[in-house]
């Protein structure tokens, strides 16, 4: 019925799918030992390779080949059959987020000092993507202190603890991990959704907020992963829920902003038991009479919007969030744009072109005003706007359209990938953040160079070879050269503890 694509080959892929595949994916797809199904969790994997995977497996891995057990029309139909989604929509609600909640309380007597004798504030947690691994980094010495498993495939940046001791793992699957990086262990973990984007941790170290896109809700926790509030991302009369894009916090506020993906609302959700009540019928609709106050204590504060806003970014005051919708339709446009928290508002349009990763962008001073700097990921420029005029001040060539840009407040230049570009995503371009022109290329041929971090002191920046059999490569801020390779499983990602607790200004988030 419906569905069933398969059913015209005679094919019933639904009871393959029992038959070879529940027992390690679950009966409703949505994860058990191997990982969820789900069309969510599959976009970022091409038709191509999950049929490959299916047939082959994977190798070093506990996901076996069935090519021997099954036809080819047999294989092709559950490949497609995984992308469906399933019916009736999976459910993920208070008491399954409670029931998955795992604690591994501390030995007793153990003493709150590291196990280790490196810089605790120049630390580097490396997320391997290539076989789930997190790699925690001295970022002095460039040596690794351990190396351990993560969940199936993290998303979005892990946060930590303002005093640096703690880091927060999202996965895709929805876990939510709180690791311990002084005495080297997992403190605890809790599902808090099928499909999650991304986790933020509060400026007071208290709070967790995780983003769901399965189901449509953001979910709140205390620090140790504690169930609090489960937010149905919906709008006010109920009528029409929501992906949630992204959640961020924004330290100054107090508050965590959150996107939604599917309704045009920008929230902001306040952790100061001092916040402001809300008064909802003011900001939607005056007729509704609807201006009974509610608690601004963890309570949503809509900021109605044209669009949805995709990923955002805050600027240095974080009084704005600058974020990019996403164009409806293939042809249509992408818009970028600046909202105020405080007046509740879009102020301005920012005037770039193609598909700007505002997600990724920087800020720093230039001239006698701070400009904003994104990469695009349709085009081979990074535009850099005022962020007093939000007036365009530049374009910077570069070989290609990329996704990551980073500098450093101790450092002239600013670095950026081409990693969406076939020809050039083996180069890596570094931006003069005075003259805004490129000066230098550093490039690792025929391989995918991206993601840069710098270390606490802004010497040191280290990129990603973005390959299964990848590295990270340690490059001199000043000279550009090469000081240190370390070889490594697909390096998504690097994050320097220094940088991220004092919300560098060449950092985002
Ligand atoms: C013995 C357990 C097991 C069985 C049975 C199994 N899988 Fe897997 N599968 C896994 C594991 C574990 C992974 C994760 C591998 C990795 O680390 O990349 C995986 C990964 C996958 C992936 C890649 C997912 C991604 O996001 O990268 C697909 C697709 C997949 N399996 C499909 C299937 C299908 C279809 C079947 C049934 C025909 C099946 N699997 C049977 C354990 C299993």
């Amino acid at each position: 019925m419906g569905m069933d694509i398969a059913g015209a080959q005679g094919v019933d892929a639904k009871a393959l799918y029992r038959q070879h595949c529940a027992v390690c994916h679950g009966e409703q797809r949505t994860g058990a030992m191997g990982p969820a199904l789900l069309p969510e969790s599959l976009t970022r994997i091409r038709p191509a390779e999950v049929l490959e995977v299916i047939t082959h497996g994977r190798v070093a891995t506990q996901m076996p080949g069935f090519a021997q057990q099954l036809s080819a029309t047999e294989l092709s139909a559950l490949a497609a059959f995984i992308r469906t989604p399933v019916v009736p929509t999976p459910r993920w609600g208070d008491e399954d987020i409670r029931a998955s909640r795992v604690f591994h309380p501390a030995p007793a007597a153990d003493p709150a000092k590291p196990l280790w004798t490196a810089d605790p504030m120049n630390l580097f947690v490396v997320v391997e993507g290539g076989d789930h691994h997190i790699s925690l980094l001295d970022g002095d010495k460039f040596e690794v202190i351990t190396r351990f498993p993560s969940r199936f495939a993290l998303h979005g940046g892990p946060k930590f603890t303002p005093d640096g001791r703690y880091v927060f793992f999202g996965s895709r699957d929805g876990w939510i991990t709180k690791y311990d990086l002084w005495r080297l262990r997992v403190v605890a973990e809790v599902r808090a959704g099928l499909n999650m984007r991304n986790v933020a941790v509060s400026g007071d170290g208290q709070w967790v907020m995780a983003a769901n896109y399965l189901p449509h809700s953001v979910v709140l926790f205390d620090a140790d992963l504690n169930l609090k509030k489960t937010y149905p991302a919906a709008t006010l009369d109920g009528k029409q829920t929501s992906r949630v894009s992204a959640v961020y916090d924004a330290t100054p506020r107090q508050s965590f902003v959150v996107a939604l993906k599917d309704i045009p609302e920008l929230w902001e959700i306040s952790y100061s038991p001092k916040a402001e009540p809300i008064y909802d019928g003011l900001v939607h609709d005056y007729k509704m009479g609807e201006s009974i106050a509610k608690p601004g204590f963890l309570g949503v504060r809509r900021t109605p919007l044209d669009e949805p806003l995709d990923d955002f970014f805050f600027d240095q005051s974080y009084r704005h969030a600058l974020g990019a919708t996403r164009p409806k339709t293939g042809d249509g446009a992408a818009t970028a744009q600046v909202v105020n928290l405080d007046v509740r508002r879009k102020i301005a349009d920012l005037p770039i072109a193609g598909m700007p990763h505002l997600g990724s962008g920087i800020t720093f001073a230039w001239k006698d005003s701070t400009v904003l700097a994104s990469p695009n990921l349709k085009d081979g420029a990074i535009d850099v706007i005022d962020m007093k005029t939000w007036e365009p001040v530049g374009t910077v060539p570069t070989p290609g359209p990329g996704f990551f840009m980073r500098s450093h407040e101790n450092t002239p230049y600013a670095w950026t990938d081409s990693m969406m570009s076939p020809k050039a995503r083996d180069t890596m371009t570094i931006i003069d953040k005075a003259t805004l022109k490129p000066v230098a290329t550093v490039r690792e041929p025929g391989k995918t160079l991206a993601h840069i971090e710098f270390t606490k002191d802004g010497r040191y920046a280290l990129a990603s070879v973005w390959e299964m059999d990848g590295a990270l490569i340690v490059y001199d801020a000043a000279t550009f050269k090469e000081v240190r390779r370390l070889p490594m499983s697909k390096p998504v990602g690097k994050y320097n503890v220094w940088n991220k607790i004092t919300r560098s200004e060449g950092t985002s988030h």
